[in-house]
């Protein structure tokens, strides 16, 4: 028996490439987004756009759960790499999530959510297992999707798939100054974007399992507005459809 999940996408590209695959889909619009609704591999999926920043993308997560009560939900999206070796396309699975810019001291320590008592929230293992999977298995397959010319210039010949703490704040980071402060005050940070953390928290108070998968756009340095509408433009569509639907027909 198919389960009811929530595919949420950051991307225009993205989801084009998910609602391609679930034939007969349709939409429902509410509080200004549309909410596709349709099968894949057995399951009911609903599939919507984040929106972009932490407040859209919890408003987005809040009304997919109280309209379609989904038992699981997938977020894929793109990240600048902050980390040592994570390279403009390699894939990150979020195991655990955390708002860089939460900052309630001297009440709260730096980063520690107000009234959840710590700072990260973690995915649910069983996902993050399935969705690794589910990247290793699309990594292997994507650069041959791409031309030879695309693949030099982002430098995809081996792209990676990396395990660990996604960090969210409502920031472009578009300067290396800017992504080594965070390295050095976040050391275990794999990539940083302006949602996961927000869906995570989200997902935590409805008792819902999580993980957000991202593929790495840029390296959030002086670079990074440069490199990321490129690689939205010529890769990213590539990648999520194929890994949705290795993970859903897996669970
Ligand atoms: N998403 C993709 N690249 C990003 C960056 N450099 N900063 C924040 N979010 C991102």
């Amino acid at each position: 028996m198919g389960q009811t999940i929530a595919i949420i996408s950051a991307l225009h590209e993205e989801q084009a490439g998910l609602l391609a695959l679930m034939p007969g889909q349709r939409p429902e619009r509410l509080a200004g987004r549309e909410f596709w609704r349709g099968q894949l591999q057995g399951h009911e999926v609903i599939a919507v756009l984040s929106g972009i920043g932490k407040v859209a993308a919890a408003t987005t997560t809040a009304v997919l759960m109280e309209r379609f009560a989904p038992q699981l939900l997938i977020f894929t999206g793109v990240a600048g790499g902050i980390g040592d070796g994570v390279s403009v396309g390699d894939i990150v699975v979020g195991s655990s999530y955390l708002q860089h810019d939460m900052d309630a001291s001297p009440l709260f320590a730096r980063h520690e959510l107000p009234g959840y008592g710590r700072s990260r929230l973690l995915a649910d293992p069983r996902l993050v297992a399935l969705m690794q999977q589910a990247a290793e298995q699309a990594i292997a397959w994507l650069p041959r999707q791409l031309d030879p010319a695309t693949r030099a210039a982002f430098g995809l010949q081996v792209p990676r798939v990396h395990c660990g703490n996604l960090i969210t704040g409502d920031r472009f980071v578009a300067t290396a100054a800017e992504s080594c402060a965070l390295r050095t005050e976040l050391g275990s940070a794999l990539a940083v974007d302006m949602e996961s953390a927000a869906v995570a928290q989200v997902c935590h108070d409805y008792g819902v399992p999580f993980c957000a998968v991202r593929t790495i756009s840029d390296r959030a340095d002086d670079q990074a507005h440069v490199d990321f509408p490129a690689f939205l433009h010529q890769v990213a569509r590539h990648y999520s459809g194929r890994m949705l639907e290795t993970a859903l027909s897996l669970l």
